[in-house]
Parts: C-alpha cells; structure tokens; sequence
C-alpha cells in the first residue's frame, strides 16, 4: 500500500523531537508541506534543516517552516497560527503532539500548577489549535486531526493524576470533533502511547547505560517486550492522515506494544 500526502499541509506541535519529528520526517517524505512548532529554537532550526534536506530529496514543491510556541499560552497559540498559516495556506492535517512528562506524586501531594500545565498544555491546546484549523478543513470539506495521547487516558495509573485527566479529556475531545467534523468530512483519531524512546527518555536518563537498563527494564512489562519507536507511532499517524484511513475517525488507538489493560 502506498500512502501519499502529497499537496497537503500539516501543522505538528512538538515538532522538533519525538514523535512530532518522526511524523514531520514521514510526512516530508509523503509529499506533505509541514510547519513544526515548539518552545525551543535551537531544535526547531536541526530539525528545520534536516526536514528541508529531506524535503529536496522527495518532493521538492513541499515547504518547511518552524516557528517558536509554548502551546500551554493562548494568545501564542493564536499568533503563532497566524504565521503557519500565511506561511502554508489552509491546513489539512493537524496533529496535537506537543507535551512533556511532570513529576506525579499522590493526589494531596501534586503542585496545583502541575495540574494548570498539563490541562492547558495537553488538552485546551488540543482544542484551541483545532478550533483555529476548522473554519479552513470545514470550507475545504478536508481535515485529518491526530491527538497525542497516553494510555493512562484509557486506564489511570498511580502517580500520575494530572496527565490521565488531561489525556482523558483529549479522548473525549477527539470523540466530539469526529461527530461535529463528520458532515463535513473532517476526521479526528487520538493516537495513545505506552512507552517510546523519545528525547523524554533521553532527558530522564541522560545517561546512555542507564538509559538502554532503564528502557530494557520497562520493556520487561510490556506484551511486545520491548519499549517503541517514534518510527512506529509515525507509520500510524501518516496512515491516518493519509486518504488511506478515510473512514476511521473517532478512534483512539493504542501505540504501545499490548500494554494497556482496556482494549
Ligand atoms: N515518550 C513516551 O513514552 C510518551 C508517553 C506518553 C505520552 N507521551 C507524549 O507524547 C508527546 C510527544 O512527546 P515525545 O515522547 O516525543 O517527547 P519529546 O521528544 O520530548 O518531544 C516533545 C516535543 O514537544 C515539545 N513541547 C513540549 N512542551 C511544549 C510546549 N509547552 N509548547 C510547545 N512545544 C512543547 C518539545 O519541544 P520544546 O521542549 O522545545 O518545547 C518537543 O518538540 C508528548 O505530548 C508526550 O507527553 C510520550
């Protein structure tokens, strides 16, 4: 099966690491135009570059562009928008993405603020940056909406209150954008991670021995024995992007490795 983007354009939160990258790589090398988003410009510019170079081996009428954005305050969410937009035109694949892992606690001890930053960074930035590409995907009957997630939204472990709910909140979330944005073929998946080797993994354990015990270790708990790729998430994600997934929607689909306890 060939998946092809090509002609369309995509805006990644938390395009310059992780997943977010790995899916502007696959995405650049289907034919998509990409505008990447994060908070930190010196990976923005690596991974600008890298993209543009893979952009000049593949399709070369694709475009890349990165812009600096803390996805957790609105009126940057709103400019920074602005600026992909003009930059790329109407957007027809938006994927929510950007987020980071807090320490958790038990409930009495989680800091109020680490509940404000993850609700607004993971689950009102999903909505608000999907609200600023609807009117386009509407007018346009075209739009693909692809939500990171975690598998905690499905089944809430200990420790880690603040991101289950934000996570849960974006299930919900990606259920009512597929019933609203059906009519007008809009459609909107949640993709749920267990465990990927990301540059989370690498920030927790700097390390690399510790890093590849650590990973090896919880690899242990998993059915496929062994922690994922950004790859693997980004082969899903392109595959429901793309024309090929054109009646999934309203689905959030595990991507991790048979860990999670619910179906
Ligand atoms: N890896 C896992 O096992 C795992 C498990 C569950 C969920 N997730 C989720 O998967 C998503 C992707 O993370 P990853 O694992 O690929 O980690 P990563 O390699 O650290 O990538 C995270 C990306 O998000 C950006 N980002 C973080 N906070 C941001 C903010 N407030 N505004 C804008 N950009 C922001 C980061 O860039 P800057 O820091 O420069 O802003 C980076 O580009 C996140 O939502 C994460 O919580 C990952």
């Amino acid at each position: 099966m060939e998946v092809s983007l090509l002609g369309r354009t995509a805006l990644i939160t938390g395009g310059s690491s992780g997943t977010g990258l790995a899916m502007a790589r696959e995405f650049v090398r289907s034919g998509a135009s990409v505008a990447i988003v994060a908070r930190g410009q010196e990976n923005l510019d690596k991974a600008k570059a890298e993209l543009l170079k893979l952009a000049a081996g593949h399709v070369k009428s694709a475009k890349v562009v990165a812009f600096s954005c803390d996805v957790g305050v609105a009126a940057q969410r709103a400019a920074t928008y602005a600026k992909v937009r003009e930059a790329l035109g109407p957007i027809d694949i938006l994927c929510n993405n950007a987020g980071e892992s807090r320490s958790g606690g038990t409930f009495e001890n989680i800091p109020e603020e680490n509940w404000r930053l993850d609700l607004e960074t993971k689950t009102v930035a999903h909505m608000h940056f999907a609200r600023l590409c609807w009117d386009d995907m509407k007018a346009r009957k075209r739009g693909v909406i692809l939500n990171t997630g975690a598998i905690s939204a499905k089944a809430g472990r200990p420790a880690a209150m603040p991101t289950s709910v934000a996570r849960a909140g974006v299930m919900a979330l990606t259920k009512g954008l597929a019933f609203d944005g059906g009519p007008h073929n809009i459609r909107a998946n949640a993709l749920l991670i267990g465990s990927l080797e990301t540059g989370q993994t690498v920030r927790h354990y700097p390390n690399e021995a510790e890093r590849k015990a650590a990973l090896a270790k919880t690899g242990e708990h998993i059915p496929l024995g062994r922690v994922g790729t950004p790859e693997e998430f980004a082969n899903l994600a392109t595959f429901l992007a793309s024309d090929k997934a054109s009646y999934i929607t309203g689905c959030a689909i595990n991507v991790d490795g048979g860990s999670c306890p619910v179906v």
